[in-house]
């Protein structure tokens, strides 16, 4: 393998200590499985905010469209959310995403079988669950305009955001959903508000021609937002491939995040489109938050991180190997009994932030010896 460039962005929160892992996670396999991975770190968030005055430093995004693939923590924090909109942490975030072109955002939701009883549904329920959800990530309301607030001469205020998306931008996510789905259960399952929002309408259908001239195969059915959220908690292992809008997928994401046990546990890819020297810009990250209450006390779950790494080894580098026993030593941790505070049960064993990820490494070790013996 060739030398493959990793931009860390630890950002705010517990992002720098879960970061940190999956440094330590990606030095393993520099020298125990022969990846060339070089790294370095920028600022995206309110620490770069803090430091330069916007989100999203002119430094970092350069970085950003020079590396193979990143890594971010989480941004944000109770001490930004005074500032202006323009220069919040999330607009760091947002303004990556649309920089990049990162429109399709993958959130597996998957269930880890130590972990079965840590939801606070029933075990059968989501044992066993594994689906993802494809959010479209780059328009929607996040992005469209008019958007504003403005004070009527009456003295009242107003505000308006905007739900916009164009056919194209439809066909590229639905592609993505349907060439998933071609490699899992070959279902899709397109969310939507086409009962009320003409833009979800037309999304429907535009979702649809794609399916009927492209991907017959897989067997296509819509559901209106709120009857999918509906469904997710009553009974999510009917989907398999969930494909939505911006906003609609922000909010079913979390839902389905919970349905495993806890949101320390999800990774999540943000994928581009192939540019014209065939790179494709990609993005890996916590589905979880910055979680501020808990920062700087080496207690988060390192967990979600290290499984986005796992999912950059596979999307961007190609490395299924190498990403199966990354998960497999994840896997092997939980069954082992080790926790962090927040998916902490009866009869685990409690551990901090480093802790997790030097047990990780451990089995990774482990494992990895065991592989060599096999062969
Ligand atoms: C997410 C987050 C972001 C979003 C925020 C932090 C801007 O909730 O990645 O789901 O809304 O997209
Ligand atoms: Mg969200």
């Amino acid at each position: 393998m060739s030398v493959k460039h990793i931009l860390l962005l630890p950002g705010d929160g517990i992002g720098p200590e879960v970061v940190k892992e999956a440094e330590k996670i990606i030095a393993w396999f520099n020298q125990n499985k022969g990846t060339q991975f070089t790294t370095s770190m920028a600022y995206i968030g309110g620490i770069a905010y803090d430091k330069t005055g916007t989100p999203l430093p002119k430094e970092t995004l350069e970085a950003a469209h020079e590396a193979d693939a990143i890594l971010l923590g989480a941004v944000g924090g109770t001490q930004w959310e005074s500032l202006d909109y323009a220069v919040r942490p999330e607009r760091g975030l947002l303004g990556i995403r649309k920089e990049l072109g990162l429109f399709a955002n993958i959130r597996p939701a998957m269930c880890f079988e130590a972990l079965a009883d840590a939801s606070t549904l029933k075990r059968e329920v989501i044992s066993g669950l594994d689906i993802v959800i494809v959010r479209e990530l780059t328009g929607d309301v996040y992005f469209g305009t008019p958007r504003g607030v403005e004070t009527l001469p009456d003295g009242t205020r107003k505000g308006v955001n905007t739900m916009v998306y164009t056919s194209p931008e439809v066909h590229r996510i639905a592609r993505v959903a349907f060439e998933l789905a071609q490699k899992r259960n070959k279902k899709v399952c397109s969310v939507d508000k086409a009962n009320v929002l003409e833009c979800t309408e037309m999304w429907r259908e535009e979702v649809q021609k794609i399916h009927d001239a492209e991907y017959k195969e897989i067997a296509l059915s819509h559901m209106y937002v709120d009857n999918a959220a509906m469904q997710l908690v009553r009974n999510p292992k009917q989907f398999d491939v969930m494909v939505t809008g911006n906003i609609f997928g922000d909010i079913l994401s979390d839902c389905a995040a919970m349905l495993t046990g806890s949101l320390g546990m999800l990774p999540s890819a943000s994928l581009g489109a192939k540019d014209k020297n065939g790179k494709t810009s990609a993005l890996y990250e916590p589905v979880h938050g910055s979680a501020p209450d808990i920062a700087g006390q080496n207690v988060a779950n390192p967990i979600a991180t290290i499984l986005s790494f796992a999912m950059m080894l596979r999307y961007s580098f190609n490395l299924a190997k190498e990403a199966d026993l990354l998960e497999k030593a994840i896997t092997e941790v939980l069954a082992q009994g080790l926790r962090t505070a927040d998916i902490m049960q009866d009869g685990g064993k409690k551990v901090s932030t480093t802790q997790m990820g030097d047990a990780i490494i451990k089995t990774l070790a482990v494992l990895a010896k065991k592989e060599e013996k096999a062969a």
